[in-house]
C-alpha cells in the first residue's frame, strides 16, 4: 500500500530547525538522492521515502552532546561506548528517534538514517543511495574530498561498490590518523565486500 509522506512538511521543519547553510546541505542531499534513485531504477514509493530520509538526515545535528544524550533516553535509544565516545555520529541516532518519534516515519526511512554516517549491517537500497548522497552532494567539493570523483562516478554506476570503497577509505582515513573505527562501520564494510565478492 503506497502511503502519501508529507515531504513539503518536512521541508518546512527543516529549514526552520536547522542553520541556512544546513538546510541548503539537505536541500541537495534531497535533490542528489532523487537523481541517483532515477539512476537505479527506485519504484516512487521507494524515492518518497528516500527523500523523506533526506530531508531529516540531519535535524537534530544541531544539538549539542547532551540535548543527543538526552532524546536517545527519551525515546528510549540504547547507546553503546563507542557511539557515546564519538559526538560526530551521535545525530545519526537522534535523528533516527526523531523521524520515528516526532514524524511517525517508516522504518525504511528511520534506518536510512540511523546509518547515514557509519554505515550499517543491512543497508538497503534507500540507505545506501542516502548514504552516498549525503558524501557527494554537489557541494561537496575536491578540496574537501580528494577522492570524491571516484565515490560520485561509482555511486551512479554500482552502489554496493561505491558504499564498499567509500567505507574502506573511511577506515583507512580514522586507522591512519590514529582514531578508532566505529564497528558499525567496520561491520557494513564487511558485509558490503562479502556482497561484492559473492556477485563476482
Ligand atoms: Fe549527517
Ligand atoms: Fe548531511
Amino acid at each position: 500500500m503506497s502511503v502519501k509522506l508529507p515531504l513539503e512538511n518536512l521541508r518546512r521543519e527543516a529549514e526552520m530547525r536547522l542553520s541556512k547553510e544546513r538546510f541548503a546541505h539537505t536541500l541537495r542531499v534531497e535533490a542528489e538522492a532523487v537523481r541517483l534513485a532515477a539512476l537505479h531504477g527506485l519504484s516512487a514509493e521507494d524515492t518518497e521515502l528516500l527523500r523523506a530520509a533526506a530531508l531529516l538526515h540531519d535535524i537534530t545535528k544541531e544539538l549539542s552532546a547532551e540535548d543527543h544524550l538526552k532524546l536517545c533516553k527519551k525515546w528510549d535509544i540504547l547507546l553503546d561506548c563507542e557511539s557515546l565516545s564519538c559526538p560526530q555520529i551521535l545525530h545519526q541516532f537522534s535523528g533516527a528517534g526523531s523521524a520515528a518519534r516526532e514524524f511517525a516515519m517508516p522504518e525504511t526511512v528511520c534506518s536510512a538514517i540511523r546509518t547515514h554516517t557509519t554505515g550499517g549491517m543491512e543497508m538497503d537500497t534507500v540507505a545506501r543511495i542516502l548514504y552516498l548522497a549525503d558524501l557527494v552532494e554537489p557541494g561537496r567539493s575536491i578540496a574537501s574530498d580528494p577522492y570524491i570523483c571516484e565515490v560520485r562516478f561509482l555511486a551512479e554506476r554500482d552502489l554496493c561498490k561505491a558504499c564498499l570503497v567509500q567505507m574502506r577509505r573511511e577506515i583507512r582515513r580514522l586507522r591512519d590518523m590514529g582514531r578508532g573505527v566505529h564497528p558499525l562501520t567496520v561491520a557494513a564494510c564487511a558485509a558490503m565486500e562479502e556482497e561484492y565478492n559473492s556477485r563476482a
